[in-house]
């Protein structure tokens, strides 16, 4: 096929070398984006005077129908075009015809490219802000039913101390909303436009860089042509913010493993997010935390890919920037999938609070709670430690708890001790206890919910 390309050249390129250089494959979602970008630049070249009019809405024409064939499916992509630029000018100029061939006029497929991509991703990222602020929704909403619930919270996974479930769901909201936070700054930045940057340098026609952007919903436009056609922070910023999100939803597809597990059994994922084992008729497997949690090293992977190929690139375009698409293309589709399989997950699992409270019930997570009694007594801080210490040592010898001791083995440790004591480590009060802003106690829980709703404005 004839190149739109073929200026100085006039041998045919080989087929595989074709295949190797198209990227027509990954691309053609851009199609939207490509034709939108088409349809403003086509008004501005006619606005100015670049292009007469008539051959401005001529175009203008076409490009929606074209796009509207896509949408409907009477139209399919050429896969012999080298990439959704060239096939749509292609279409364009077989339905207008040399009209068609204008509408290249004061750009480049380099300004055109950026021009796409920064418009596709705006719409992804807002796509995978909706869906983070649904799972934070989730999980808040399972924080509120739960916020009394009490469990072990862990420090190098060994019960520590009493928490309720409420609050570390919590924990999980507030990375999400800094999340949202990120992705939001980074499409601030993001909202900048390429177009009119041309190949590298300008261009000498009188365009309207400021008009094309303003159609086209952007904020500001580049204010450097080679940054603006070289520049792929913005993917590299996205990914960024993916990976952190992914991180966070790995930490919790973990705990929810656990949770779901034999030996914890704090939670019970519903059946539709589990899976069977063929051979193990007994297994329910968290088959989709798993997944979340192994496709996080895929997300991890396309941000070292990006930020690898751009990092020894001389301004401004190179054909290695091609390889942004996949990356970032891969990072957008896992990240909606985990999203959108995470949210109902959340939403349906059942928590067992009576395992919770059970697990909470051994391992001294109150022993904290006994040396600040002391401590209110009178006694310095490293002291009670030691007492409180040495009483667990005891409890551990004879198979006991704390609550179990007779205040008469108490005060063989400390006269300090008096019958108050079991009022202040009942586990119920340990949580209660806790009313510091951003602590475990109920009081606070709810006020960390009513933040977090405040700040998603649910
Ligand atoms: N398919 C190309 C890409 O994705 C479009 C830009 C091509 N520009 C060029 N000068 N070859 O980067």
């Amino acid at each position: 096929m004839a190149k739109l390309w073929a200026g100085r050249t006039a041998g045919d390129t080989d087929k595989l070398a074709d295949d190797f250089n198209s990227s027509i494959r990954f691309d053609s979602r851009m199609y939207r984006e490509d034709i939108t970008g088409s349809m403003a630049h086509a008004a501005m070249l006619g606005a100015r005077g670049i292009i007469p009019q008539r051959d401005a809405a001529a175009l203008i024409d076409a490009l929606q129908g074209i796009l509207d064939d896509l949408e409907s499916g009477a139209l399919a992509f050429d896969t012999q075009c080298e990439d959704v630029h060239m096939f749509v000018e292609q279409v364009l100029t077989a339905r207008v015809g040399d009209v068609g061939k204008k509408l290249h006029t004061a750009r480049s497929r380099n300004d055109q490219v950026a021009l796409d991509l920064r418009m596709y991703l705006r719409a992804q990222n807002e796509e995978i802000m909706a869906l983070a602020k649904s799972l934070t929704a989730a999980i808040t909403a399972q924080a509120e039913e739960n916020k009394a619930v009490i469990l072990p919270g862990y420090t190098h996974l060994q019960r520590a101390q009493p928490i309720t479930f409420g609050h570390h769901l919590m924990a999980y909201a507030m990375m999400l909303l800094r999340d949202l936070d990120r992705l939001r700054d980074a499409a601030k930045r993001m909202n900048v436009s390429p177009i009119g940057c041309c190949a590298l340098a300008g261009t000498t026609y009188d365009t309207d860089r400021r008009m094309e952007a303003a159609q086209l919903g952007f904020a500001d436009i580049a204010r450097n042509s080679l940054d603006g056609v070289s520049d792929r922070d913005f993917c590299v910023e996205l990914l960024a913010g993916y990976a952190i999100l992914m991180m966070h939803l790995s930490r919790l597809s973990e705990e929810l493993i656990l949770w779901s597990s034999w030996e914890f059994q704090f939670v019970t994922l519903s059946d539709a997010y589990t899976t069977g084992s063929s051979i193990m008729p007994q297994k329910k497997n968290p088959d989709m935390a798993e997944l979340v949690r192994g496709k996080t090293g895929r997300v991890y992977g396309d941000l070292m890919a990006l930020l690898t190929t751009l990092k020894g690139l001389p301004l401004a375009y190179n054909k290695d920037m091609q390889e942004d698409k996949e990356a970032i293309f891969d990072a957008v589709d896992t990240v909606k999938l985990c999203l959108k399989v995470f949210a109902p997950m959340i939403e349906t699992m059942t928590v067992r609070a009576e395992n919770m409270k059970k697990a909470a019930q051994t391992g001294f997570i109150n022993a904290t709670d006994l040396a600040d009694y002391l401590v209110k007594k009178g006694l310095p801080f490293r002291s009670a430690y030691q007492i409180s210490g040495q009483l667990v040592a005891k409890c551990i010898a004879e198979g006991k708890v704390l609550e179990e001791l007779t205040l008469e083995e108490y005060r063989a440790f400390s006269d300090l001790f008096d019958a108050d004591l079991y009022p202040e480590i009942d586990l119920t009060a340990c949580v209660e206890k806790r009313i510091s802003e951003g602590g475990t106690s109920v009081a606070s829980v709810e006020a960390q919910i009513a933040w977090v709703k405040a700040s998603l404005e649910l």
